[in-house]
């Protein structure tokens, strides 16, 4: 049988060799919040790791900020559509393909700053637990981590079914992401306990109705406690 990370894997991939998803810019609200959590705009000293990178939008728009970004994510496809969206010049080799969930190939304490946008919830529940520990083994003590995950009014959400307690499958009206699975936690006391390998934690959310496709995730803010 098939488990989460092969199902969601073959969809995304099916979706960048579509070339659909080919997002031209930055999601606004991280670009606001990179400013916020930087107002001194030291962003060519950071190390920064985007996880799950996709399309690759988010990850251009670091890099033009002037910061040493590296990223990962589980298809091939995504890395030729980011790669086509980065300066000549750029290391190829920053943005590592995962074979499985778990796998972030880098030393600890290596990054000043690790992002996952609109991504998280595309693991397991077992494995998200995994991958936030990994994720704030590489951050450098005091190191900084923002993240989304989908809210319960998400479309993603709204047109998927429960498959267990927190997993859910997207269901047809999702058209190319039809079948993947995903994770939806409805309250925030969920998102603080999933979150508390980190300290400082900020929980907000951002919301969007266009045309009544609503885009709504939390925002997690957290900390590498200093050692
Ligand atoms: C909605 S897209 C977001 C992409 C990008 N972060 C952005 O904001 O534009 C979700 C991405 O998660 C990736 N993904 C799915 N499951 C994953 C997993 N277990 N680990 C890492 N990335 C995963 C997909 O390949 C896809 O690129």
């Amino acid at each position: 049988m098939k488990d989460s990370f092969e199902i969601n894997k073959n969809i995304w991939t099916n979706i960048y060799k579509a070339r659909q998803n080919n997002l031209a810019y930055p999601n606004e609200n991280l670009v606001r919040y990179l400013f916020y959590l930087y107002p001194d705009k030291n962003f060519s000293e950071l190390k920064v790791l985007d996880y799950g990178f996709g399309s690759g939008s988010n990850l251009r728009h670091l890099d033009a900020l002037g910061c040493d970004v590296y990223g990962v994510e589980i298809c091939e496809y995504a890395k030729q559509l980011t790669l086509e969206k980065l300066r000549d010049g750029f290391d190829a080799d920053k943005l590592f393909i995962m074979d499985q969930e778990v796998n972030l190939p880098y030393e600890k304490k290596k990054f000043d700053l690790v992002i996952a946008w609109q991504v998280l919830y595309y693991n397991s529940i077992e494995s998200l637990a995994k991958v936030l520990y990994s994720i704030k083994s590489i951050l450098k003590p005091e190191g900084k981590f923002i993240g989304t995950m989908a809210r319960k009014e998400d479309i993603s959400i709204t047109n998927s079914k429960p498959r267990n307690k927190y997993e859910r499958v997207s269901n047809e009206v999702l058209g190319n992401q039809a079948g993947s699975r995903l994770i939806a936690v409805s309250s925030e006391d969920d998102i603080k306990k999933l979150f508390n390998m980190f300290s400082a934690l900020q929980i907000g959310y951002f919301e969007s109705n266009l045309n009544n496709i609503v885009c709504s995730h939390w925002i997690i803010y957290g900390e590498n406690e200093n050692e």
